[in-house]
């Protein structure tokens, strides 16, 4: 399988991070990413209470050796988070990569973070804001493009020129996504410069992700014209799947709705619960990348078929050039 400097860094098979999502990657989905050879991210915020989160953390320990990461929040939320808790529980449980991600880089928390000798990995969509996470210290930077499913910020960047952008902007390793849902999306990430692949999207449909199978099913039957971006108005855009609720989040911004109104079907609670109902699956976060999720699959299996796609798809360029040296060894 490829060696990247973010493999080695991370010490993980496939170089490959499990995207975190709020209200998903909880512990067991975290582990299931990382058993699989990838890194798992777990989203810190889903836990508003410190002990729970404590206890998400030793959760991962007992179902994996493998190295996983934390995500720490820095979206707009209307219960403010105080990341400095998370952290707190994060160095006493001896946690050693966090993912940043949200409308700012965790130049407050930097110092802290560096001095418990834990790896940083800041998530943002441009280049400059990658260039801010590499002047702060952080380890690596992971931008997504466009086509991202979750926050996708206003620059409105597609990932084939977001990524080499990046890669010749900072030197620090580049872990890219936003529309990688196979090995072909991952090799192609590869070739522009990253030395990783976020995914995220083709994960809603892992066997291990706790979304009702119903929803898993039917976004299996999605395409890449079933995406939409919302919640512009509030400066928090987001691309989420076309449903129902979407549909009505839409309609309401279009009218000038303010949050008050918004609220009800945007607000934390009722997309958790609607991601364990047969219903239209609420608010969902899904990249355009759904277009390429044909099947529910067990973790382990998706990131190995990734891998083995992203192998065949090096081969197959090899083979349009016949007098590269090492084709021998790449022709079977
Ligand atoms: C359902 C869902 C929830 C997500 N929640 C978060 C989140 O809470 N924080 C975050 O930084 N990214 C979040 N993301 C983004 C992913 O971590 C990842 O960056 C993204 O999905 C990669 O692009 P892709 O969807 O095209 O694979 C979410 C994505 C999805 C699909």
């Amino acid at each position: 399988m490829f060696k990247t400097r973010i493999s080695e860094l991370l010490g993980i098979e496939y170089p490959i991070v499990g995207g975190t999502m709020m209200h998903l990657a909880l512990a067991e989905y975290t582990a299931a990413v990382s058993e699989a050879g990838g890194l798992g991210v777990l989203a810190s915020a889903n836990y508003k209470d410190m002990e729970k989160f404590r206890e998400a953390l030793r959760q991962i320990r007992r179902l994996t050796r493998k190295p996983f990461a934390v995500n720490l929040n820095f979206f707009p939320a209307l219960n403010q988070i105080d990341n400095n808790q998370y952290l707190d529980v994060m160095i006493d449980e001896g946690v050693k990569i966090v993912e940043s991600s949200g409308h700012r880089a965790p130049e407050d928390l930097v110092g802290r973070i560096k001095k418990a000798g834990m790896i940083l990995i800041h998530k943002c969509v441009g280049v400059r804001y990658a260039k801010k996470a590499e002047s702060i210290g952080a380890d690596a930077v992971t931008v997504v493009g466009y086509e991202n499913g979750g926050a996708t910020g206003n620059l409105d960047i597609g990932t084939l020129c977001l990524v080499p952008r990046v890669v010749d902007s900072v030197r620090i390793p580049v872990i890219a996504g936003g529309g990688v849902a196979d090995g072909r999306g991952l090799a192609a990430v590869l070739a522009l410069g990253a030395e990783g692949a976020i995914i995220g999207t083709r994960l809603l449909v892992a066997e291990e992700t706790p979304l009702h199978p119903e929803i898993k099913k039917r976004l299996c039957q999605a395409t890449e014209l079933d995406t939409r971006l919302v919640l512009r108005s509030l400066e928090n855009t987001h691309r989420v799947w076309k449903n129902e609720t979407s549909d009505k989040v839409a309609e309401l911004e279009a009218k000038g709705a303010g949050l008050e109104e918004l609220l009800p079907l945007i607000s934390g609670m009722v997309t958790k619960e609607k991601f364990q109902q047969a219903s239209d699956g609420g608010l969902l976060a899904c990249g355009q990348g759904i277009g390429l999720c044909t099947r529910i699959q067990p973790m382990r299996e998706i990131l190995a078929e990734m891998a083995r796609q992203a192998e065949e798809a090096l081969r197959r360029l090899h083979r349009l050039m016949p007098r590269l040296p090492g084709q021998d060894q790449l022709a079977h």
